[in-house]
């Protein structure tokens, strides 16, 4: 009996853990990865979907992307171990490619990407426009950005590769504009997986022309109104009148 009891008890425990481990994992996730290629070189730690830390390789830092507001932390020496893990990870890729005898990778390619502008769009005002790619393994993917046929993309930024739950990446590129009415964007992706094709999207920028419906509505509201308003009158006078 007391076994049983015990055996309950801990059946009852290992359900507890259980709920609080799909509760952690349901509220915050972060993830954490360094990745190697021949031409690229990735070192991030992600929180919830966010960058919060990676290894800008090109200028040779650690960057923090946390707002001031969440109180970052600094992250002294992770700099120079994204440099030593990427030896480490360069020497893991050659090995697994000898042993692999250069066994091609399996390609996914992106689905065609996402193009919006961050913020409300007003003529003349200044505004970032996001191009969102996903759905592609492995890390990188190409951004290719022109403004009305011109080449633009050395203006364009670029976010780390995010790692998805299904294994596949998620990729940023945002650039800077002015909106001004008929001009056209595009921003084209470039990935291994889809083999010389590419996959695009096109965004024309088009003001709301204010629009006549409020007024008309409105004023023809308001004649209503008055002729309800001159309608009663007249029955009240005349009721007056009457009696
Ligand atoms: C656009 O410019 C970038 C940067 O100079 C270059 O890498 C890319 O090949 C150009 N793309 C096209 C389609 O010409």
């Amino acid at each position: 009996m007391k076994l049983l009891i015990q055996q309950q008890l801990l059946q009852l425990l290992q359900l507890l853990l259980l709920l609080q481990y799909s509760c952690a994992q349901d509220f915050h996730s972060n993830v954490r990865i360094a990745g190697c290629s021949a031409s690229d070189r990735e070192d991030m730690y992600g929180l919830d979907g966010e960058v919060a830390f990676y290894a800008d390789f090109d200028k040779g830092h650690e960057v923090n992307t946390v707002p001031e507001f969440a109180d970052p932390v600094d992250c002294p020496g992770c700099y120079d171990a994204a440099v030593n893990n990427q030896d480490v990870c360069q020497t893991s890729l050659q090995n697994a490619r000898k042993a692999m005898k250069d066994m091609p990778l399996e390609f996914d390619p992106p689905g065609a990407p996402l193009l919006y502008p961050r913020d409300h769009l007003k003529p003349s005002h200044h505004n970032t426009l996001v191009c969102q790619a996903s759905g592609f393994y492995p890390a990188p993917v190409r951004f290719y950005w022109t403004k009305d046929g011109q080449n633009v993309s050395l203006s364009a930024s670029v976010s780390q590769p995010y790692p998805q739950k299904d294994l596949t990446f998620t990729q940023f590129s945002r650039l800077d504009i002015t909106p001004e009415e008929g001009q056209v964007y595009s921003c084209a992706l470039d990935h291994p997986g889809l083999k010389g094709e590419t996959r695009s999207r096109i965004w024309t920028v088009e003001f709301q022309k204010p629009s006549l419906a409020p007024s008309v509505f409105c004023a023809v509201g308001l004649t209503l109104g008055l002729v309800g308003v001159a309608v009663g009158t007249f029955f009240l006078v005349k009721g007056r009148k009457c009696c």
